[in-house]
């Protein structure tokens, strides 16, 4: 093996120079440069460092040394110059190898270490390493996808932005309601049946508290109409968005926990042709503006008159498809008139149901998203699988 034979050789030596000439100094340069170019490739370990850098940059008697006395201060005046330009040389190129050296053991020393025993020399043991660590800079970056709006929240923006460009201000009330907001002040008298189709969760341990002071989580946006008419003297108009709860088992239309924006705008002389005119506007921008709306009688405790509506099939134009179960129309939100009743609550704020009147609308964000984007499972919207929810990035 060829580095046997190196290590045979004879350890260089500095010579005394038996003369100055260009010749001598040339040839003694380079079989100093040799030796030292050979003695470094042959260190690899930390130890072999010590003395390789020892050999040759010692101040006692290394080759560094060495050269400065035997060839620089012994050379005669004159060639003295040309002499001490050629060392200079030299003790750059030897602190330069030394130093190479040094940095070549940090990186490879260990696992030049570790491949020798198991018999790898050290240039296939770089190249692998070359290799492991290569980078392909052509290789596509890790991309981050952007985070959206979760299709609740943004059909709930939108519907909000729709009645904040009517003039609408928007508010929020609590979550966790007492009784008398969420029923009693909207008309359903305590234990009354009307109660019984928003069924939801009391606070336990209030029992000796009064009834209307009963917390529970709230089952509709509405108890925020009644605290927006303490807190503001008329006229009002005002979108409250919010969660509400309602003891439903979960299913593919139901949920526990849903969404609702509740709308209120009490003046004097407003009247039912105002909250047609108004719901009909924003259910075009919902849904487009080819949509019709119409409006059946129904019932809430806090309106009078109350009504559903219903949009005319955006899908099918109203022909009957899938999506209106071929009847032409889909039923979107309810409203009403506000009830006198409800004013009575407020009536020393200024709602006289003498002087004014008002309408109240509230919708279910689940229910119109779910209309929107064609989704017929309402708990995809809670399950957080980023697949479906990145359809709407
Ligand atoms: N709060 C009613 C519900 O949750 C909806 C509604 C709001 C109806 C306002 C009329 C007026 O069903």
């Amino acid at each position: 093996m060829p580095h046997r034979d190196r290590r045979q050789r004879a350890l260089y030596t500095v010579p005394k120079l038996a003369d100055y000439t260009q010749d001598t100094l040339t040839r003694e340069t380079q079989r100093l440069l040799d030796a030292l170019a050979a003695e470094g490739a042959e260190v690899k370990t930390e130890e072999q460092l010590r003395a390789f850098r020892d050999r040759w940059l010692a101040r006692k008697n290394g080759i560094k040394t060495q050269i400065n006395d035997l060839w620089l201060k012994a050379a005669p005046m004159e060639p003295r110059r040309a002499v001490g330009q050629v060392v200079n040389g030299l003790v750059t190129q030897v602190e330069d190898a030394v130093t190479q050296r040094a940095s070549w053991v940090n990186t490879y020393g260990l696992i030049g270490a570790v491949l020798k025993e198991q018999d790898v020399p050290i240039e296939e043991a770089r190249k692998q390493r070359f290799a492991a660590e290569s980078l392909d800079v052509t290789l596509p970056g890790t991309r981050r996808s952007l985070g959206a709006e979760h299709p609740v929240i943004r059909t709930m923006n939108e519907i909000v932005g729709i009645f904040r460009n009517l003039g609408y201000s928007v508010g929020d009330g609590p979550e966790i309601e007492s009784d008398y907001y969420n029923f009693e002040s909207l008309n359903f008298p305590p234990n009354h049946p009307s109660r019984d189709t928003q069924d939801t969760l009391f606070l336990a341990g209030q029992e000796k508290r009064p009834q209307r002071e009963r917390l529970l989580l709230r089952t509709h946006t509405s108890p925020v109409q009644v605290r927006t008419m303490e807190k503001h003297a008329p006229p009002v108009r005002m979108v409250i968005p919010g969660k509400v709860h309602r003891h439903d088992t979960a299913d593919a239309t139901h949920s526990p926990i849903f969404h609702q924006v509740e709308g209120l705008a009490v003046d004097r002389n407003i009247t039912l042709c105002d909250l047609k005119g108004t719901l009909d506007h924003a259910m075009k921008e919902l849904f487009g503006s080819g949509v019709k709306t119409r409006f059946f009688p129904s019932f809430f405790p806090f309106t009078e008159p109350s009504a559903d509506v219903q949009v005319s099939c955006f899908k099918c134009g109203g022909k009957g498809c899938r999506i209106c179960k071929q009847s032409g129309w889909i039923e979107v939100l309810g409203c009403g008139m506000v009830d006198p009743n409800v004013f009575e609550f407020v009536k020393q704020n200024g709602y006289d149901p003498a002087e004014v009147s008002g309408f109240a609308f509230g919708m279910g964000i689940e229910r119109l998203a779910m209309l929107k984007f064609e989704i017929d499972d309402i708990q995809l919207f809670y399950q957080g699988d980023v697949r479906f929810l990145e359809q709407f990035a």
